[in-house]
Formats: structure tokens, C-alpha cells, sequence
């Protein structure tokens, strides 16, 4: 079997839409990836995955819940803060 370096048009480059979920985590969709304090990536290709943004998961850095159980609330809006 052989193999060839891909060409620049064939490879795939990260995809994602972030969304912020009021009181609740980050919704991201998309092909994106990842990676944790440890260095540890999770592949999600097309996927759905929610971030926790409260600080209070058991499982960082998904979400598990454990916002609502914490009160967490964040309304703010992406128009809301100021971009570099
Ligand atoms: S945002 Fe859901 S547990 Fe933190």
C-alpha cells in the first residue's frame, strides 16, 4: 500500500459554530477538535458537543449539568463584548 502527502485542497480544515446557551454551556457544531489540559483529543466530525462555561462539570470540559444545580446565569451576547 502506498500513501502520498495530501494536497492542500484536500485537507480538511476545522469546522465550527460556537453558540453560548443562556445559563448554560457552550454549543459547538461542527467538524472541530478538542484537546484538554492533559493534552487528551476528542475528534467530533460534524458533531455537537457542549463546554462548560460555569466551572462546576465533574467532566471538564464537557458540561454536565451541574449548572443548574449551581444557578449558573450568563445572558450576555457576542455584540456585548469587544473583539481584537
Ligand atoms: S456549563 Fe454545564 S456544567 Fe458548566
Amino acid at each position: 500500500m502506498t500513501t502520498s502527502t495530501p494536497e492542500p485542497e484536500q485537507i480538511q480544515q476545522p469546522q465550527a459554530t460556537i453558540k453560548t446557551v443562556d445559563d448554560g454551556p457552550l454549543q459547538v457544531k461542527g467538524s472541530f477538535q478538542v484537546v484538554d489540559h492533559n493534552g487528551d483529543a476528542y475528534e467530533f466530525p460534524g458533531r455537537t458537543a457542549f463546554l462548560c462555561r460555569c466551572g462546576h462539570s465533574a467532566t471538564k470540559p464537557f458540561c454536565d449539568g451541574s449548572h443548574k444545580r449551581a444557578g449558573f446565569t450568563a445572558h450576555g451576547r457576542a455584540s456585548d463584548q469587544e473583539t481584537t
